[in-house]
């Protein structure tokens, strides 16, 4: 392969976790590819195929593209590459809450210095990462794999601790058939909550990671739920509670949004069985609000980016 390319996977993320808003998140096993090639002369040239291909810019706008030249600028490399090739696969749906922004950032960012040697660490990608998207719950486990805690200090470090949980997860997927962009999901939230609000969360977010750490089943009843996000964003998906509801009488563990939405999320202990009927339940529920929604069935990322050519 020439040595100014390479092949990059990326995999789809799951952030908020339920309670965790703008901190937890994980990756699934649903992946974009991205072929890069850096060029010293000014041509750029952006092919994409798979998830929303047809709405992907093919210039210098793209944002895979504006992520790898971060990378170029900021290692000193700006000068000598000025174009490039990018030809990307996408798998993930775009703009349902499954982390297609975050997988474009990552893929850029982390190809981009792949070919330039590695002058930056996965730390100093999850910073530049966060500084484009904004907040760390997407990129982190795309960066990472697995579940991911992630912090942000007032000055803006990044923190992210990146674990693999004791209890065997499956991921149950509804994907509405329409799009929901996450600046719309965000003006819906207010500026500020009721303490009693941010007790509710802070509980159930630290019981999540202590359940999952410690592999007790029994104490994640209950804490996939959420007052912080999920109330304000119920007028957005139609439907999202009684998704939830038919979710957890189907035997999820937990439902929720995945992101800001409008996928929904269930949590389910392996079984297949248990895993299509949650998948059916849900979909069903959508369809009875006038939602048309497949379904996918994953698990978890445990590797997060990684060179594959
Ligand atoms: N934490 C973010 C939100 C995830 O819920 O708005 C979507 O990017």
């Amino acid at each position: 392969m020439d040595a100014n390319r390479v092949v990059v996977r990326v995999p789809g993320t799951s952030a908020n976790c339920g309670p965790g808003f703008d901190c937890l998140g994980l990756a699934a096993t649903i992946y974009n590819d991205l072929d890069l090639t850096l060029l010293e002369e000014e041509t750029l040239t952006i092919e994409a195929t798979g998830d929303g291909a047809e709405t992907i810019p093919t210039d210098d706008k793209n944002i895979v593209w504006r992520a790898a030249r971060m990378v170029i600028e900021r290692s000193g490399n700006g000068d000598k590459f000025k174009g490039g090739i990018l030809r990307m696969e996408n798998r993930v749906p775009m703009s349902r809450g499954l982390g297609s922004s975050a997988a474009a950032i990552v893929a850029g960012l982390f190809a981009a210095n792949e070919v330039l040697g590695k002058p930056f660490t996965r730390n100093d990608i999850l910073k530049f990462a966060t500084e484009i998207e904004g907040h760390p719950d997407n990129v982190a486990p795309a960066i990472f794999g697995g579940f991911t805690v992630s912090t942000v200090d007032h000055r803006g470090q990044v923190q992210t601790f990146s674990f693999l949980p004791k209890i065997k997860l499956k991921l149950v997927v509804a994907v509405p058939d329409f799009p929901l962009s996450t600046r719309i999901a965000r003006q819906v939230l207010p500026k500020t909550v009721p303490l009693k609000d941010a007790v509710f969360n802070v509980g159930r977010a630290s019981m999540l990671i202590a359940a999952l750490i410690n592999g007790k089943e029994k104490f994640l009843a209950g804490a996939f739920d959420d007052a912080l996000h999920q109330p304000y964003r119920t007028k957005l998906v139609p439907g999202m509670q009684e998704v939830f509801s038919a979710g957890k009488k189907a035997g999820a563990l937990g439902v929720c949004l995945s992101g800001a939405g409008p996928c929904v999320i269930a949590f389910s202990a392996a079984d297949k069985r248990l895993e299509n009927n949650i998948a059916v339940e849900m979909v069903q529920a959508f369809k009875r609000y006038d939602v048309q929604a497949g379904a996918l069935i994953l698990d978890l990322d445990t590797r997060g980016a990684l060179v594959i050519g």
